[in-house]
């Protein structure tokens, strides 16, 4: 699958469908020169050659500018090349120019491993081509994996030093990639808090367009994952390439399109406020990038992201275990309960068949409102009275299991821990720190701390019976500074902040490794590939308004499997929005992704209750389809009048289909069911109706009379030949 043409100095990495390649041009510069669907040898030779022929002076070894018309592998800074650069590096005189070229290279199979730092699981085919500094003695490793079964390459730098004195990174991104094709689009998943992960799709202006997070988490803002798609790129057809970081702290991508109409793309990261002392000898390790490749349009490259998310990414014993059907008290009760009102819902719940109850914030301490108690991780024995015990008996007796929340990051001012340890938070002594949810964020950058907070929630874990925990992240990180660091290190304060996490994550899930370990960030505000690598799902949204939900799992989508998207069917009027949408649309919704309630079930009518009873078992013949099948996006909830996705198993035998109307639907509308057998005849469940597949991918299936907000599911199952 890699190849090296010694001859002609060209690597070629074959992935599924395509082919990527690279050249060591006659100066000894990286260069990338093809990066699209597979092809033959002899023409990417006649590439390399033209590319070759290409460069300003290519006979002169010696040549200086015009650098930025090379499509260069890894962009150097301040020698000839005026776009931005990959990596910058301050020698201890001050100097930051660089230039790299070829050194050398190794081709062989690699189990990555990164440390705490999350990565793609199993070993792959691995380049990697050492490049070197021509004014210092910085090297750079850059790896490529690809696959034979999937279309991604994974890709990151280590910046080594090999020289006598410390180098100070500046910027090291994780990867560059250049084209010179035009007619480019941008996507980008942007939001805030209740809106994540909106596709925003725009041209690509000349100058540099950023996406990015300083915040110290991967953010509801932005998400670390773009697309760049061709205009014509549609969701079925056209070429498209998706960039997805594989971590969770301040990232950057940067594309910027030159006056001479390269391309250049670039991430990793961020380098605002960041900087790292490489001391001799030491290698700093970059977060790995899944970069995508679809000329099967956005479809195909987010199917090629959920199997490889599903496969590589996400923990192998959870990843295709069924998850739990939960119901979580926090819409229900928020602050306010006592062990009489929980044993009330978990009986409710086990009667309508939900099997665990997940106990959310405010069991702890003494924590009554959101202004306190936070980092006191013993249990809050005023309000449970019988402690924990009284209540996972409870949910044991009634055949549940228990799950608990904890926000391991934070400490409330008017808290034991805090007045312990007040010198365990970021910030500078001496400066109140921002208050944010009214908490302050323990300083993760510290041994100590972390491992204070381990010995805390262990405690919690080893003494209870508890299958599932909720992990919570409540508020931007602020005063970027840690006690601990010197002065010259400040820099590297975000992501030791981020490697702290992964520690506590993988120490955590290590320790107690068959929890279900569910990720938030006051909803999704850390959903990312890094964190899905220690928790198999992610509370995807505070928002569980059906008609807002639907829009976000929708542009999640674009990066990440539905069985990473946690979702529940919440009360109305909705507690976000105050929308009020049929509970069967509120199941429908929360059905695509693992499922739960998060409502008062002690408040459900009888009719409600039946409805639960029956969302539930028609979830139990869809479980499986959330988490092995092909998911399809039909009809987008952002631009039109409804909502309608798809799940196909992959044998072809069963789909699923979910339709909700966003108006008063007034005429029929057909949809086609992608991917089904054509020559099988398929059950419609709700019509008993028999339809050839043939018939279902070409006409489709009718929907109808449909009122706002109303919304099916139907099953398509394949009948026996
Ligand atoms: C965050 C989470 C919620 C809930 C609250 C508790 O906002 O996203 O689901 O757990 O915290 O404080």
């Amino acid at each position: 699958m890699i190849k090296y043409l010694k001859r002609e100095k060209v690597f070629v990495l074959n992935g599924k469908s395509f082919t990527y390649a690279l050249f060591v041009n006659k100066a000894d510069f990286l260069q990338n020169i093809y990066f699209d669907k597979k092809i033959s040898k002899n023409k990417l030779i006649e590439i390399a050659n033209a590319a070759d022929a290409a460069l300003p002076c290519a006979e002169d070894k010696n040549f200086d500018m015009g650098f930025d018309k090379m499509p260069t592998e890894y962009a150097f800074y301040g020698r000839g090349d005026y776009n931005e650069p990959t990596a910058v590096f301050e020698r201890q005189d001050g100097a930051l120019f660089s230039r790299f070229r070829y050194k050398g290279h190794k081709i062989k199979k690699v189990l990555p491993q990164l440390g705490v730092m999350p990565c793609v699981r199993g070993a792959g085919d691995t380049l990697t081509i050492t490049l070197k500094d021509d004014f210092s003695d910085v090297e750079i490793n850059l790896n490529y994996t690809v696959f034979a079964k999937y279309d991604i390459i994974v890709r990151n730098a280590e910046i080594v030093n090999r020289g006598e004195n410390t180098v100070k990174i500046r910027k090291a991104f994780s990867f560059c990639l250049q084209t010179r094709e035009n007619d480019l689009e941008l996507i980008r998943f942007y939001g805030r808090w209740a809106k994540e992960r909106m596709p925003e799709i725009t041209p690509i202006g000349h100058g540099i367009t950023r996406i990015q997070s300083i915040r110290g988490t991967s953010s509801h803002q932005l998400n670390p994952f773009v697309i760049l798609k061709q205009k014509r790129c549609k969701e079925r057809t056209g070429k498209c390439l998706g960039f997805q970081l594989v971590y969770s702290g301040s990232f950057a991508f940067c594309a910027e399109l030159s006056g001479n109409d390269t391309l250049r793309v670039q991430g990793g990261i961020s380098d605002s406020f960041f900087s790292w002392n490489l001391e001799t000898g030491e290698r700093f390790i970059t977060p790995q990038v899944l970069i995508g490749y679809s000329d099967k349009g956005l479809g195909g490259l987010s199917s090629g992201y959920h199997d490889f998310i599903r496969n590589r990414i996400i923990n192998p014993d959870f990843a295709y275990k069924t998850r739990p059907i939960v119901i979580n008290n926090w819409e229900a009760t928020y602050f306010n309960f006592d062990d009489k009102k929980i044993c009330t819902i978990i009986d409710a719940a086990a009667d309508l068949g939900i099997d665990t109850f997940v106990l959310d914030d405010g069991w702890f301490g003494k924590r009554d409102t959101d202004t306190t108690g936070l980092g006191d991780w013993f249990v809050n024995e005023n309000k449970l009275k019988g402690g924990l015990d009284g209540v996972i008996r409870h949910c044991r007796d009634k055949g549940m299991s228990f799950g608990l929340w904890f926000e391991p990051e934070m400490v409330s001012e008017d808290s034991d821990f805090y007045r312990r340890h007040p010198d365990y938070i970021v910030g500078k002594r001496g400066v109140k720190p921002a208050m944010g949810r009214t908490q302050f964020v323990l300083d993760f950058t510290r041994k100590e701390v972390v491992d204070s907070v381990f010995d805390a929630v262990s405690a919690i874990l080893s003494r209870y019976d508890i299958s599932y925990v909720k992990w919570d992240m409540n508020r931007s990180l602020s005063e970027y500074f840690s006690e601990s660091l010197a002065p010259d290190r400040q820099g590297e304060f975000f992501h030791r902040y981020t490697l702290g996490v992964y520690d506590l994550a993988k120490r955590l899930t290590s320790r107690f490794n068959d929890i279900l370990f569910e990720g938030c960030a006051s909803g999704g505000g850390r959903f990312d590939a890094g964190m899905l690598y220690y928790f198999p799902q992610i509370w995807t949204s505070d928002n569980t308004d059906a008609a807002d939900r639907a829009k976000i799992q929708w542009g999640t989508s674009f990066g990440y499997p539905i069985s990473a998207m946690s979702c529940h069917v919440s009360t109305c009027p909705n507690h976000q929005t105050g929308r009020t949408t049929p509970f069967e649309t509120r199941g429908n919704v929360a059905s695509l992704g693992p499922t739960g309630y998060e409502l008062d079930l002690t408040l459900l009518t009888e009719e409600e209750k039946n409805l639960v009873k029956k969302q539930i078992s028609d979830y139990k013949r869809t479980a499986g389809l959330v988490l092995t099948g092909d998911f399809y996006r039909l009809c987008d909830p952002c631009k039109g009048d409804a909502f309608c996705v798809c799940i196909v198993s992959k044998d072809r035998c069963k789909a699923y289909l979910v339709y909700t109307a966003f108006t008063d639907m007034k005429k029929e509308v057909k949809i086609k069911i992608p991917c089904l057998d054509k020559k099988g005849t398929y059950l419609i469940d709700l019509s008993d109706e028999r339809v050839s597949g043939k018939e279902l991918t070409s006409i489709g299936i009718t929907v109808s009379a449909l009122k706002k907000y109303q919304s099916i599911a139907l099953n398509i199952i394949k009948l026996q030949e």
